[in-house]
Formats: C-alpha cells, structure tokens, sequence
C-alpha cells in the first residue's frame, strides 16, 4: 500500500506527520480485526490505543470478528462493541464462572454471539459513536456523532442517535447503484487519488471513464 506518509503508522496532513492520525491496518496486531487499506483513526489523545480500546472486545481467543473496509474516516472515541464479553443474562449477571471456574460455580462459559461487525468501503463514523455487536454498515454511510448503532445500516445512508435511525439517504437509487458499482475503493490508489475531485465531487460520469472500469 502507497501510503501520503512520511511515517509507515502516522498520517501525513500538510507537511507535518500528525501523531493523532494512524492509518489503522498499520497498527492492528489482533487476527480477529481486518482493516482495509487508508482507513485512518483520529484520537485526540493517542491513536496507538485503538486495540486496546476502542475495540477491545474482540479477544483473539474468542470468534467474533471486526471487518472495516478501505478509505473509512474513523473519528475519536468510536467504540466497536462485540457480544462475546456479554455476562449471562438468566439470573444474576455476576461473572461467577469467570472468576471461579465452571467447576466450582456448576455454571459453564456461555457467551450468546451476535456475529461479526462489518464496516463497509468510505464509511465516516463521527466522534464517539458506538457500533453495537453484529451491525453492518454499508458502503458510502455515516454515522453520527455518539450515535449508537445497533441495526444494520444501509449504503450511503446517514444515521445518527440513540439508537440510531435514518436521517436521510444521501443520494437517489441509480446515484448510489452506481456507486456501489463502481467501487473506486478497489481501484489502484493512484488512479484513485488521480480522481479524487470526482469522487469527493460524486462526478459519476467521469468516474465512468475511467479505465479500470472497462476492464
Ligand atoms: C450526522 C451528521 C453528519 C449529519 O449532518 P447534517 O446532514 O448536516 O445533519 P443536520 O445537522 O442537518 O441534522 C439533521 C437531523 O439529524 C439530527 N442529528 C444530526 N446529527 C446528530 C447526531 N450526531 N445525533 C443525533 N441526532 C443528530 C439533527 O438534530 C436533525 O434532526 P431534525 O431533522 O429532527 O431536526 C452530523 O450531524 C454529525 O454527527 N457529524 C459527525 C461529526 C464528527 O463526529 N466529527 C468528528 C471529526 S471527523
């Protein structure tokens, strides 16, 4: 991956290496958590705590999984929840099996699983939302500041709140097909950057043009 860095870890913004930038596939050392290509994490305070933080509910003893795609904007605070760590709900949630052993406590580790969370390609999450286990988001869609996200969301759809809802699509029907067609995020980076004005411009007939696509 061509990175716009001086640094392999940090973004670059102007001419200064920013310490509160990482491009995050860069840092992810956890086998249950997949990060696409130029997806970036902004912390105020330190992004390298992303593993250990913000989605630090995905052990990599357990299953569930955290996939985010290419070319997400991931801003500080967001929180990735998974359903692993969720205590017993039947009785008393007090994790006696977890301190005592199933032996002694006659209760054995259940952890009821949601599945993985997937975050699509160019998905923007906004300052401290939180995505609750087993959400998809799609392609294109953003989220909310401190929203909490607990339904799929479709592409190119922005939601916000708690719990979070539609506030509106972004485009109409053939706009976002079209999008979701083209998948400039798949493209080589240096066509993808090359292009840039008409992907953040939404210059779809332009972007039709453009050779990766007839091929
Ligand atoms: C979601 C967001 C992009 C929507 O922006 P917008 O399209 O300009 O939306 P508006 O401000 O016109 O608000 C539309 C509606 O959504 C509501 N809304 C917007 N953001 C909301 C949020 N984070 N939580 C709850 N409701 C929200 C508004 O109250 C409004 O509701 P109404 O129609 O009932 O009046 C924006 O509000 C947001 O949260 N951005 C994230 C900012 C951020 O975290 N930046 C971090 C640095 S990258």
């Amino acid at each position: 991956m061509t990175k716009n860095s001086k640094s392999p870890v940090y973004v670059t913004i102007g001419d200064s290496v920013s310490k509160n930038h990482v491009f995050l596939n860069s840092i992810i050392t956890n086998p249950n958590i997949n990060v696409g290509d130029y997806t970036f994490y902004h912390d105020l305070v330190d992004p390298l705590n992303f593993e250990n933080y913000n989605a630090a509910y995905f052990p990599s003893a357990m299953s569930e999984q955290l996939t985010i795609g290419k070319y997400c904007s991931i801003a500080h605070g967001v929180l990735f929840m998974s359903s692993v760590v969720n205590h017993h709900m039947d009785g008393s949630t007090f994790p006696f099996a977890v301190l005592w052993g199933a032996e002694k406590t006659g209760y054995d580790y259940y952890f009821p699983q949601k599945g993985n969370t997937l975050i699509g390609n160019d998905v923007w999450i906004g300052c401290e939302a939180a995505i609750m286990p087993g959400v998809t988001i799609g392609d294109g869609a953003i989220i909310g500041a401190r929203s909490v996200v607990t339904k799929d969301v479709e592409p190119y759809t922005i939601v916000a709140g708690n719990p979070a809802k539609k506030i509106r699509h972004r485009f109409d029907t053939e706009t976002t097909q079209q999008l979701l067609t083209l998948k400039w995020w798949d493209w080589p980076n240096d066509i993808v950057i090359a292009n840039a004005s008409h992907i953040v411009k939404n210059n779809i007939e332009e972007l039709l043009k453009i050779t990766p696509l007839r091929n």
